[in-house]
């Protein structure tokens, strides 16, 4: 696969703030590659930099194996798109479109040929002499993703640009706009704080947290195996229990819990006495009314939420900890107050290094004693 953008330990400071730290990653050629962390974890940084509107305090960056560090922004091949349009409300749309087109001195007749192109590209054929105020807000952003494409970047960066649409109207476009790169097969380096737009959308997801990236895996290693805590958090809806590895077999991993203990199967290497994160989806928790072999976690069915296609259970342990659980619409529920074992199949649970010493503040000593 051709190396398209590398970012080789980039590290970008604003004052003595450090916002990005040693950021290492390639993008490939024709690949859906998206940036996903919460606000302020330093997305839209990185963009700039990749753009050339930002300088990286530290470290190389190379389009297409070539270092791009001093370069302008117009001399790299590569466009993007913004959350807010960044349109001219005064031109129509046709003007908007050829307007990087005009800079570039390419001639009128060229420049009708290809907005046509892209009007028909992205649905709206026939809107050349609208006014943009005419338009709704997913019209405006596919004119938007029309110009960023007309002068055929070979990467085009996109930075959360559908947040301003309404619900239903993202989920229309989230399927457009991966079906145009497919067929384009441009690099989109896609940024978004949404982590099911990450998951439908991309072919890699990078998860960004304070600066540093966690773990870049495509969106099903992501969800199956998050490498950590964090990452197992912020990717779908996450059981997660702090724990102490009291024994390992070839079969099972043990680990003690506040009130408990649980199994798991892990081809993670862990030893004795190790503090570990045990991450339990919601959809693979399973109840039952007497106790189940290698588990020990009693719980109370605390509240139950209809949600379409799932109904979501709350479930308390005796510490007070709540578990989430999801149980298809058409199977039954047990009633609210009634006392259960929770356990799972040990193959459904993830084991992740412990990044913190949170377990010792939560577990008394007296609650290490070995499994009987
Ligand atoms: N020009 C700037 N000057 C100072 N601080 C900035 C500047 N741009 C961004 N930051 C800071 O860098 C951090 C990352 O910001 P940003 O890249 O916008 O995050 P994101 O896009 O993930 O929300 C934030 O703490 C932000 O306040
Ligand atoms: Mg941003």
């Amino acid at each position: 696969m051709k190396e398209m953008i590398k970012l080789a330990s980039i590290s970008k400071s604003f004052g003595n703030v450090v916002v990005i730290k040693n950021l290492n990653i390639t993008i490939y050629q024709g690949e859906f590659l998206t940036m996903l962390g919460p606000s302020g974890c330093g997305k839209t940084t990185i963009l700039r930099m990749i753009a050339g509107f930002e300088k990286p305090t530290s470290g190389e960056i190379l389009l297409d194996e070539k270092p791009v560090h001093n370069l302008p922004p117009n001399k790299r091949k590569i466009n993007t798109v913004f959350q807010n349009y960044a349109l001219f409300p005064n031109m129509t749309v046709a003007e908007n479109i050829a307007f990087g087109l005009k800079m570039a001195k390419v001639p009128k007749s060229e420049r009708k040929k290809r907005v046509e192109a892209m009007l028909k590209l992205v649905q709206l054929e026939g809107y050349e002499n609208r006014k943009l105020d005419q338009l709704s807000g997913g019209q405006k952003q596919r004119i938007a993703i029309s110009r960023a494409l007309v002068n055929q970047p070979q990467v085009l960066l996109l930075d959360e640009p559908l947040s301003a649409l309404d619900l239903k109207l993202r989920k229309q476009m989230q399927i457009e706009l991966k079906r145009l790169q497919r067929k384009l097969g441009i690099t989109f380096v896609y940024v978004t704080h949404d982590q099911e737009e990450a998951l439908m959308m991309s072919d890699r997801i990078a998860v960004m947290n304070k600066g540093h990236l966690e773990q870049i895996a495509d969106p099903q290693t992501l969800y199956e195996k998050p490498g950590t805590r964090f990452v197992a958090n912020f990717i779908g809806e996450s059981n997660i229990f702090y724990g102490k590895v009291v024994e390992t077999t070839d079969d099972l991993t043990k680990v003690v819990i506040e009130n408990g203990y649980l199994a798991i199967k892990s081809s993670m290497k862990v030893s004795q006495n190790q503090t570990v994160n045990v991450v339990v989806r919601p959809e693979k928790i399973r109840l039952a009314e007497t106790e189940i072999d290698h588990f020990h976690i009693p719980a109370k069915v605390s509240e139950h939420y209809y949600a379409g296609n799932v109904k979501k259970t709350v479930l308390k342990l005796q510490n007070g900890m709540e578990l989430k659980m999801n149980t298809p619409s058409n199977q039954p529920l047990l009633p609210i107050g009634k006392d259960v074992f929770v356990y799972w199949d040990p193959m459904d649970a993830i084991l992740v290094k412990s990044d913190s010493d949170k377990i010792f503040k939560i577990l008394k000593s007296s609650d290490f004693a070995p499994i009987e």
